[in-house]
């Protein structure tokens, strides 16, 4: 198959954000304990009891954000529970999973090990069964420097300087029955919003807040119209079904672009008729592919090679929308629905989708270019329509001398033979990194950890075009210099 794209670095479409490849950590399963924590007695090498291999995945990721502690956890966690003397936290049971919650990691933790990987915490409060003076607590935990008794707390348990802690949502979910404390429409949750807004911005009026959005225009309506002049962000969460065929499950990007567009249509639409004068962005923050396996205690699986594409896919698309979608937690880094899988017996494996995460982020410009894409299509029943085999996007460094392209080729059996384009950048030479394995189905395991593994080749330019070769079923990231 041929493929041609134009890029063009002249006018660019915006600024690519520092939180869009950001990650999502939830007392579920083995995610913290077992993955992000096993103590600093445990067997497993760690850094203060932070597991060692995973903290170097993550770290290796550069994430630029962490959301914490969930999840349908928030909606049941109670913050004060998890800080001070370890002998004196409760062992509490957790409404939302069912479980045992040991509270050895809590806020602290938390935010030590945001600061291990280089990240910035997202921290959402409980307002299912929580209030919101439990709330405006934790902010002042977290970020006050006064002399008042949670930030002397703060202080008390080791921690001199306010954590500062920028962004916070409001709530999970809270539309959902299975959610702790659900609301029945949004109108109920405005309210709430307003009450839990009022108070955290009272303790630290610098704070973002991410409120409770869903794709139901009529809930996102209601949330705008009643608490839309105190949040920042409307949530919106996305998990495709694994049992999907490749052909559908890689062309759904192109079907959540559409909606997150219509759900920023609705948001922009409300501020003008409301008066609202404040930007209100979406956060995107839980997304990935579930299957069918991964269920409750664990909710574990492992993700092959077409969930790797279906995730250039997401990144694609939240680099088109930077200026609407800014922030975006993949759900979840480790041993749930998971990027990296730590074994309890101390191996770890990394999966396909981990090695887009890290292609992508360890190659990013800082702003978002415009791209023209000439492909063949398919038909797709689920997004009802004709999708391109081809997909791309790209961005380029603050001095204009380094530009990346990120290409998916969604066919399952055809390579694409491309030919890339450029208005306002002359390429020299460069490198392309794909991740492919042999088939669409191929995945890692503990037994078999490098079946996928990141690919490299040399590009070279020739009158300001370049030529490569996208295998059949990957996710392609090339750096250009000029
Ligand atoms: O990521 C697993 C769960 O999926 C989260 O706890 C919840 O918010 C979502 O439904």
């Amino acid at each position: 198959m041929k493929g041609r794209v134009i890029v063009d670095a002249t006018t660019p479409v915006g600024t690519l954000s520092k939180r869009c490849y950001g990650q999502f950590i939830e007392h579920l399963g083995k995610c913290i304990y077992g993955g992000i924590w096993v103590g600093r007695d445990s067997e497993i090498p760690n850094v203060k009891g932070y597991r060692l291999d995973v903290l170097k995945a993550v770290k290796d990721l550069n994430p630029p954000l962490v959301r914490w502690p969930g999840g349908n956890f928030a909606s049941g966690y109670h913050w004060e529970d998890g800080v001070g003397p370890v002998s004196r936290r409760p062992r509490r049971f957790d409404m939302a999973w069912r479980a045992e919650e040991p509270n050895l990691f809590g806020t602290d933790e938390f935010i030590e090990w945001c600061r291990l990987i280089g990240a910035e915490p997202f921290i959402v409060v409980n307002a299912g069964n929580g209030t919101p003076e439990e709330a405006a607590r934790w902010v002042e935990y977290c970020n006050s420097n006064m002399n008042t008794y949670y930030s002397s707390l703060r202080r008390e348990y080791g921690h001199e300087e306010p954590y500062r802690v920028k962004l916070w949502g409001i709530g999970n979910e809270l539309h959902g029955k299975w959610q702790i404390g659900f609301c029945m429409d949004g109108a109920e949750c405005a309210r709430r919003t307003v009450e839990y807004a009022n108070e955290m911005l009272k303790v630290d009026p610098e704070i973002e807040l991410v409120a409770v959005g869903c794709e139901d225009p009529e809930w996102n309506l209601e949330m705008l119209k009643g608490a839309g002049r105190c949040f920042n962000y409307l949530s919106v969460h996305f998990y495709a079904s694994g049992s999907m065929p490749y052909g559908e499950l890689v062309a759904l990007p192109e079907e959540i672009e559409q909606r997150l567009k219509s759900v920023y249509g609705l948001i922009k639409a409300t501020r003008m008729k409301y008066g609202i004068e404040h930007e209100i962005k979406i956060a995107f923050d839980e997304w990935n592919v579930w299957y069918p396996e991964a269920k409750e205690p664990l909710v574990t699986q492992i993700t092959r090679v077409r969930d790797a594409v279906f995730t250039g896919g997401v990144l694609n698309m939240l680099q088109r929308l930077c200026n609407i979608v800014p922030i975006s937690n993949f759900a979840q880094t480790v041993n749930v629905l998971p990027l990296a899988i730590a074994a309890t017996d101390g191996r770890m494996v990394l999966t396909p989708q981990y090695f887009v995460f890290k292609m992508y982020s360890n190659n990013k410009g800082a702003s978002v270019l415009r791209t023209l894409v000439d492909s063949e299509h398919y038909m797709s029943t689920d997004v009802g329509g004709y999708v391109p085999y081809l997909d791309a996007s790209a961005t380029i460094s603050k001095d204009w001398e380094t530009l990346y392209l990120y290409f998916l080729n969604r066919s399952e059996e055809d390579s694409v033979e491309l030919q890339v384009d450029f208005k306002g950048f002359t390429p020299k030479s460069g490198v392309q990194q794909f991740i492919a394995g042999e088939s669409a189905e191929d995945r890692n395991t503990l037994e078999e950890p490098d079946r996928v593994r990141i690919e490299q080749a040399r590009v070279e330019a020739a009158d300001g075009k370049i030529n490569i070769v996208l295998k059949p079923h990957s996710v392609n990231v090339v750096r250009l210099h000029c």
